[in-house]
């Protein structure tokens, strides 16, 4: 299910055609549905209903500061993995009392920003990180809020480079290293435990990879306990894969009924780091037909969109939906590769799409609303598209499409010798 939909012929969301969009700010540009976006974060927000838990979405999958905007009037939390990920979250006017902090290569100054900011917990990965830490609040005089990050070791159906939670992989503290961690880290005077973390990896669509982890994670649980250190809340990550093609994924009912049943023995806050399931089918990225190269072996609808703008297709070779704007009757006209302009060939948004197109066609590449903008670059010396948010029957540029002098921005010439 996604916002978009045909409505008389034409593609678009809540009431807004896309190609309007198009017409009014260009391509490439994203879109997003406002609507679909709160729809999404209320349904977790439900699932939950008379258990205490917190929403961090996790910032990485779409950082625009109005979609955060969006979810900190929801009253959602953050989970951030830079400073740069804190000031968006802050200056979107979100709480730093309800962010939490991962990723495996914090740095001190951040840390530091993190601490004076007062967020709800670092998620630590090493007896490194925990030692930066607790040296880093003793010079302010503070306890630093931890939960351990640990590394479950069980195997997940998804791409290589998106899986977290093997132990061949950088993230987590190996579970069996686990509870020694947790009595080190008892033992620091500025870190206070309080709770535990774990993440497997990203677009899972079965409940059994986070069935097992989280089964090991409450045995680990019972062995801190009964070592006398007390745990707060339990963070189960992010993870739940969405529909790209034809997958399945468990609903945050199913997905939060499970998390449910497992942590029922003790009077836990769960917390949930979801960002691909909040954001992925509530953005499109929508651009246009350049022009056509027909050859004797293939066909190439040649798009002012590119690698640059979703890399997703090129780095995990990811599938991506790639629908008319206006609507053709299934199955009808040839075979194409739909690619970019930039010079690789790896550069393609989709691969033996059949399309009726001619130059000038509007097309959706789908599901693009996480991950998306938020990985695109400028390569080739594009300039970065825009976003728009369509909300209640209108469309606001949310990022100006970037010009050629943000391209060059900050860049000098040497001077005369
Ligand atoms: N929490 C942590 C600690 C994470 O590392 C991630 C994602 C999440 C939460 C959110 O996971 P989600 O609910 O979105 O699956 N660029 C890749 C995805 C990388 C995910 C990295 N970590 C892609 O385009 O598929």
């Amino acid at each position: 299910m996604s916002a978009f939909v045909y409505t008389n012929g034409q593609l678009g969301a809540e009431g807004v055609a896309l190609a309007e969009v198009a017409a009014n700010y260009g391509t490439p540009c994203y879109v997003y549905s406002r609507a679909e976006i709160e729809q999404r974060w209320n349904a977790f927000n439900a699932a939950f209903a008379g258990q205490a838990h917190l929403l961090c979405y996790a910032v990485k999958a779409n950082s625009n500061i109005a979609v955060l905007n969006v979810l900190a009037r929801l009253g959602s939390g953050f989970d951030i993995v830079s400073v740069g990920e804190l000031e968006r979250v802050i200056r979107s006017g979100g709480d730093p009392a309800k962010v939490v902090f991962s990723g495996v290569g914090k740095r001190r100054d951040e840390m530091q920003e993190a601490l004076k900011a007062g967020i709800k917990c670092f998620n630590v990965e090493s007896v490194a990180e925990l030692e930066h830490l607790n040296l880093i609040a003793a010079g302010s005089s503070l306890q630093a809020p931890v939960s351990l990050r640990v590394n479950p070791d069980v195997d997940v159906d998804t791409h290589p480079y998106i899986a977290t939670g093997l132990k061949e992989n950088k993230f987590g503290i190996p579970y069996e290293d686990a509870l020694s961690v947790y009595q080190i880290a008892a033992g620091m005077r500025h870190i206070n435990v309080i709770g535990i973390d774990c993440h497997i990896g990203s677009q899972i669509t079965v409940m059994e990879p986070f069935i097992n982890a989280l089964e090991r994670l409450q045995q680990l649980i019972s062995s801190i306990e009964e070592n006398g250190i007390s745990i707060r809340h339990v963070d189960i990550g992010g993870g739940l894969g969405i529909n790209y093609k034809n997958e399945t994924p468990p609903t945050a009912i199913d997905y939060v009924k499970s998390v449910q049943q497992i942590f029922s023995g003790g009077p836990y806050e769960i917390i949930i780091e979801p960002g691909r399931s909040i954001m992925g089918n509530a953005g499109v990225l929508l651009t246009r037909v350049e022009s056509l190269k027909r050859t004797s072996h293939k066909n190439f609808a040649i798009v002012d969109a590119a690698m640059n703008d979703l890399l997703r297709p090129a780095l995990y070779d990811a599938w991506h939906d790639i629908l008319p704007v206006y609507k053709q009757a299934p199955g009808q006209g040839e075979v194409f590769d739909v690619v970019g302009p930039v010079c690789e060939t790896a550069d393609f948004l989709g691969k033996d799409r059949t399309l009726a197109l001619t130059e000038g066609d509007l097309l959706a590449v789908c599901s693009a609303g996480a991950y998306g903008f938020c990985m695109s670059s400028t390569y080739n010396s594009r300039p970065r598209a825009s976003e728009v948010m369509i909300d209640k029957g209108r469309m606001f540029e949310i990022r100006k499409r970037e010009t050629l002098d943000d391209l060059m921005m900050g860049e000098t010439l040497l001077p005369d010798v």
